[in-house]
């Protein structure tokens, strides 16, 4: 399973050491939640941050765009050094030409969908992306706690992938902990995104090496 600890509850004061503390630990990603004040109801970071993650960070960068019009901004993120860009489904009207953008870019295109979205919506889009965020938290704060029937839209989603044999990754964002970690890989997640569990924990590297291996 692949971990991406979501900088979003990192320590903004001593960012450059909490991005080399990730660089020295077992996470795969660093997940960067940029968020717009529209799509949802609280604003992040945008491209000076970017600015500094690409400086500093050995691992490659998943931006999840929880912004409206993705399409505006997606490709400014590519240049700015994602390595994994995802946008909402329920943020534009024009998924698909997204994704091939996004491809086109060289990176790796994926969709996040909210809770109240259920996973048939995306099935005209299966083919052409490399993974799927379904979020398991209302999506604009870390530290909530985790929907439980996101396990179903997990299993329902990875049952889809089998039976058409597809090769995209299951991302899970919101809510996971050491409690979550294990039902959601028995479902079919491949990627746990992780904010308030690693960063709010005694020791974060040890606890992405703990989610890693749950
Ligand atoms: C929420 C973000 C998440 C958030 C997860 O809108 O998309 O990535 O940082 O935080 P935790 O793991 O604390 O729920
Ligand atoms: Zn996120």
């Amino acid at each position: 399973m692949l971990i991406a600890p979501s900088l979003l509850s990192a320590d903004f004061g001593k960012l450059r050491e909490e991005i080399e503390m990730l660089n020295e630990s077992d996470a795969d990603l660093i997940h960067v939640d940029v968020m717009d004040g529209r799509f949802v109801p609280n604003i992040s970071f945008g491209f000076p941050v970017m600015d500094v993650l690409k400086k500093y960070s050995s691992k490659p960068l998943d931006i999840h765009l929880m912004i409206v019009e993705p399409e505006k901004y997606a490709l400014r993120f590519a240049e700015a050094g994602a390595d994994w860009i995802s946008f909402h489904l329920e943020a534009t009207v024009h998924a698909h030409r997204l994704l091939q953008q996004i491809r086109d870019a060289g990176k790796k295109a994926g969709i996040a969908i909210n809770p109240q979205t259920g996973v048939s919506q995306l099935e005209p889009l299966l083919n052409d992306l490399d993974f799927v965020n379904i979020m398991s938290v209302n999506p604009g704060f870390g530290g909530q706690n985790f929907i439980s029937s996101t396990l179903k839209k997990v299993a329902g989603l990875e049952k889809i992938r089998s039976a058409q044999q597809l090769g995209f990754l299951i991302e899970i964002d919101g809510g996971v902990n050491l409690q979550t970690a294990g039902i959601l890989r028995d479902a079919g997640a491949d990627i746990l995104v992780a904010g308030n569990s690693v960063f709010r924990s005694e020791n974060p590297s040890a606890e992405i090496t703990r989610l890693k291996n749950v």
